[in-house]
C-alpha cells in the first residue's frame, strides 16, 4: 500500500490472478485488495476446486470485475473472450498454485479455462506453490517446479512454517504484501526501478594445485537473500557470485566465479554503471603464491611438513572505493570481539559508505545459519538490526541503505 500520496507501484498495470483450489485461496482476497491498491486492474480465474475455499462472489465484489471459472460459458465468452482476456494480462500469478495445478500447466494441458489460458497468453507468468510440505517435497512436484522455471516461470515461495494441516515445513502461501512486491519487480515497477546495485557474495577459491584450494564456510545466503530484496524493490542487481550452493534470486544477474581475481575482474569490468556497490562476499584473504600445474604428491613434503607460501588476495571493496567515480559503498564485516571498534576501522580504513557487521562469534547467526543479525554504522549514524531470518534482515539492510544513501545524495 502506498500512504501519503505516495506513488503507486503498479498504476495502469493488468493482473490476471488465478487461484487454484487449497486452504490459501482464503488468502486471494486480500491480494486482490493489496494489488488494487497499488493501482492495478485485477481480473480473477478460478478453478472448479478453487470456489470450495473462497467464493467469487468475494473475489468478484473486491476486483470489481466479473470472476470466470468456466472454459464453455457463453455469457462471460460474448464480454471478453478467453483469448481476449489471455492477451488482456501482463502478469498471469498463480496463487495458491497447487501440487495438482502446477503439474498440469508443467505438461501443457488446457483442460479448464485457467490452464487454457495460461497457455494461450504471452504474459509473464509466476505461481506461489501451497501444499503440504510432504507434497512440496514430492519428486514429482520438484519436478514440474523445475520444468516450469526452465520455461520462465517465476516460482515465489513457498515459505516454511506451521501449515493447516497441521505439519511443520515448506508449503506455506508467501505472503500477499510479498507477492505484490514480486509483481511490482517483475513489472518493472517499485522504488528502486532504474537504480543499478552491483553486489559481490559468497566465498572465493583460491587453487593451491588442479585439486586442492583455500576458502572458507560462507554459504551466500546472506548475499542472496539482499541480491533478492533489492530486486524485489525493482533496482536492476548484477550478483557476483563465488561458488555457492543457492539458485539465483529471481530477477538477478548471476556471473559465476571463482577466485578473488576473477571476482574483481568481473566487479571492474561492471562498476562503472552501478550507483551502489555491495561487496557481501568472504573473499579469501591471501592464495598460494604459486599454483602448481600437476596435483601435489605428499612424497614432496620435506620432513612431514608442507610448507605453503601465501600472497594477500587483491582487496575487491578497497579498490572499488578508491576509485576517483566510485558508486555508494556498502562493506561486510565478520569479526568475533570487540565488533564495533573494528568495523569503525574499516569504515574509515577502506574508505566505506556503510558497514554492516556480523558478530561471527555466536552459533545461532552469520555465515551458514538461516537466521541473522547486524549492526550498522556508516559516518554519524548507527542502526541495530535485531535477530531475524536472513530474508527479513536483507529488507531491513535495504531500507537502511536506500536511505542513507538518498539522503547522502541529496
Ligand atoms: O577486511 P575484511 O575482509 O574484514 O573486509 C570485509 C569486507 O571487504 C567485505 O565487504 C568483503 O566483501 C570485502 N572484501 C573484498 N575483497 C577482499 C577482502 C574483503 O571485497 N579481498
Amino acid at each position: 500500500m502506498m500512504a501519503g500520496g505516495e506513488v503507486q507501484g503498479l498504476a495502469g498495470r493488468r493482473v490476471l490472478l488465478a487461484v487454484s483450489g487449497g486452504i490459501a485461496a482464503y488468502k486471494a482476497a486480500e491480494l486482490v485488495r493489496r494489488l488494487r491498491e497499488e493501482g492495478a486492474a485485477v481480473r480473477v480465474v478460478m478453478t472448479a476446486h478453487a470456489q470450495q475455499f473462497i467464493t467469487a462472489t468475494t473475489l468478484q465484489a473486491l476486483s470489481a470485475e466479473s470472476v470466470r471459472s468456466e472454459l464453455f460459458d457463453s455469457a462471460a465468452e460474448q464480454g471478453m473472450g478467453h483469448i481476449e482476456l489471455a492477451r488482456w494480462a501482463e502478469i498471469i500469478l498463480l496463487a495458491p498454485a497447487t501440487a495438482s495445478t502446477l503439474a498440469r500447466l508443467a505438461h501443457g494441458l488446457a483442460d479448464d479455462l485457467l490452464t487454457t489460458l495460461w497457455l494461450a497468453s504471452p504474459a509473464l507468468k509466476a505461481v506461489a506453490p501451497a501444499m503440504n510440505q510432504q507434497m512440496w517435497r514430492a519428486a514429482a512436484t520438484q519436478r514440474n517446479v523445475q520444468s516450469l522455471c526452465a520455461d520462465g516461470v517465476l516460482c515465489w515461495g513457498p515459505e516454511a512454517g506451521d501449515q493447516a494441516c497441521g505439519d511443520v515445513g515448506p508449503g506455506r502461501m508467501r505472503e500477499p504484501q510479498e507477492l505484490v512486491r514480486q509483481v511490482i519487480a517483475a513489472l518493472g515497477g517499485g522504488d528502486l526501478s532504474g537504480v543499478e546495485v552491483l553486489m559481490t557474495a559468497g566465498p572465493t577459491r583460491e587453487a593451491i594445485d588442479p585439486v586442492r584450494y583455500i576458502s572458507n564456510h560462507s554459504s551466500g545466503k546472506m548475499g542472496y537473500a539482499l541480491a533478492a530484496a533489492f530486486a524485489a524493490r525493482g533496482a536492476s542487481v548484477t550478483l557476483v557470485s563465488g561458488p555457492v550452493a543457492l539458485p539465483p534470486p529471481a530477477g538477478v544477474e548471476c556471473i559465476a566465479v571463482i577466485s578473488a581475481e576473477e571476482m574483481l575482474q568481473a566487479v571492474l569490468a561492471r562498476v562503472a554503471a552501478c550507483q551502489l556497490f555491495v561487496a557481501c562476499a568472504a573473499v579469501a584473504d591471501y592464495r598460494a603464491r604459486t599454483v602448481a600445474a600437476r596435483k601435489l604428491k605428499k612424497s614432496e613434503a620435506q620432513e612431514s611438513l608442507w610448507r605453503l607460501e601465501l600472497e594477500p588476495t587483491p582487496d575487491i571493496l578497497a579498490t572499488v572505493a578508491a576509485q576517483p567515480q566510485r558508486p555508494w559503498v556498502v562493506g561486510f564485516a565478520a569479526e568475533t570481539h570487540d565488533v564495533e571498534n573494528y568495523a569503525l576501522a574499516k569504515l574509515q580504513g577502506k574508505r566505506l559508505d556503510m558497514i554492516a557487521c556480523n558478530d561471527v562469534s555466536r552459533a545461532d547467526i552469520g555465515f551458514a545459519a538461516d537466521d541473522n543479525a547486524l549492526l550498522v554504522l556508516w559516518q554519524g549514524g548507527r542502526r541495530e538490526l535485531a535477530r531475524a531470518s536472513k530474508k527479513q534482515i536483507a529488507e531491513q539492510l535495504v531500507d537502511t541503505i536506500v536511505d542513507v544513501w538518498r539522503s547522502r545524495e541529496g
